[in-house]
């Protein structure tokens, strides 16, 4: 390559239409999810402290909120349930009539050209806080499997249109795949939260969805966040088992393991920009210490480049007013 004087790259940043031309990434509302929250009851709307503009919803209000979204062209919505009550084995997470059930019923319903997720996991359903079922102080990996496959097949007969799992026990994909296939649900996507960390970037979702644990932390199954290789066995594992789109989270501090999904596997991949991303932009912006979306969008752009297809991200909404 031929160098300075010769070559000199700052022709190309000399006005906004070449630079245009030459920009190699491109945010679009193609890309996006729009987390939300559903609670039970009615005319209900509760902002979540630490996220502004994100609401805990009842089912009639979160039908406003998703005609809203496919009236901005957002492709999809990821959905997730506060039950009326928790007990040990968080039992609503798998009831036909519990509120996920319910609330994607309402939306295929009254909304039916946007996607919906749902995200598999038990932390919000039981009384424990934990992702599983518990004995002897641990969270049990094989007896857990047995109740995220009844809740993805419940998620599936209320019409869900992709199923996330996020609760990071060792062989859930392959489990909710064979039981999908085997009740007729062979088409339904399975999203895999396949490189997730023990993060402490999840610190508003736990208030949004009221999952925090009661005891200990995730740390013996969320992943720790030094390592690298272990996220590229994680994902290799999930396609051996049939994900169809593999999940990093969160993002931002994780974009060198997007980029290392991205070039070593040729899968669809998505990074979920956590609420404690959300919510860190949110705080700087209100005090007026930074431009929310200038950086919300730089940030949005970075996960892109780094190799993301899509962002699972509760900017969704702004960022479709921006661009
Ligand atoms: C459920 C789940 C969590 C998030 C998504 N699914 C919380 C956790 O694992 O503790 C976090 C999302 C966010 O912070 O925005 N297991």
């Amino acid at each position: 390559m031929s160098t300075f004087p010769i070559y000199r790259p700052r022709r190309l940043r000399a006005n906004e239409n070449l630079r245009r031309l030459v920009r190699e990434t491109a945010l679009s509302v193609n890309d996006l999810i729009y987390p939300m929250f559903v609670v039970h009851g009615r005319d209900t709307a509760t902002e979540i402290s630490a996220m502004p503009g994100c609401y805990q919803y009842s089912i009639d209000n979160l039908i406003k909120a998703a005609k809203e979204l496919a009236a901005l062209g957002i492709p999809g919505t990821i959905l997730f349930g506060i039950p009326a009550s928790k007990d040990p084995f968080g039992l609503e997470a798998y009831a036909d009539d519990g509120i996920i059930q319910q609330a994607v019923h309402a939306i295929k319903d009254a909304v039916p050209d946007l996607l919906v997720m749902t995200d598999v996991c038990l932390c919000e359903y039981t009384d424990h806080g934990h992702c599983g079922v518990i004995e002897a102080g641990e969270v049990q990996n094989d007896p857990t499997l047995e109740l995220l496959v009844k809740e993805s097949l419940s998620h599936a007969r209320a019409g869900a249109d992709v199923i996330a799992p996020s609760d990071m026990m060792d062989g859930r994909v392959g489990a909710i795949r064979t039981a999908l296939d085997e009740n007729g649900y062979e088409n339904i996507p399975i999203m895999a939260y396949a490189a997730k960390y023990a993060s402490a970037f999840y610190g508003p979702f736990r208030e949004a969805a009221e999952s925090t644990p009661q005891f200990g932390d995730r740390r013996s199954y969320q992943m720790d966040p030094a390592n690298a290789e272990e996220a590229l066995r994680e994902v290799s594992l999930d396609i051996e088992e049939g994900a169809d789109v593999l999940m990093v989270k969160p993002a931002l501090s994780y974009l060198d393991i997007i980029h290392r999904v991205k070039t070593e596997f040729q899968v669809p991949v998505a990074a979920y920009n956590v609420s404690g991303e959300y919510a860190m932009v949110k705080a700087a912006a209100q005090n007026g210490w930074i431009d929310e979306e200038r950086v919300a969008l730089e940030l949005l752009t970075s996960i892109k480049r780094a190799g993301a297809d899509m962002i699972l991200t509760y900017f969704a909404k702004s960022v479709v007013e921006w661009l």
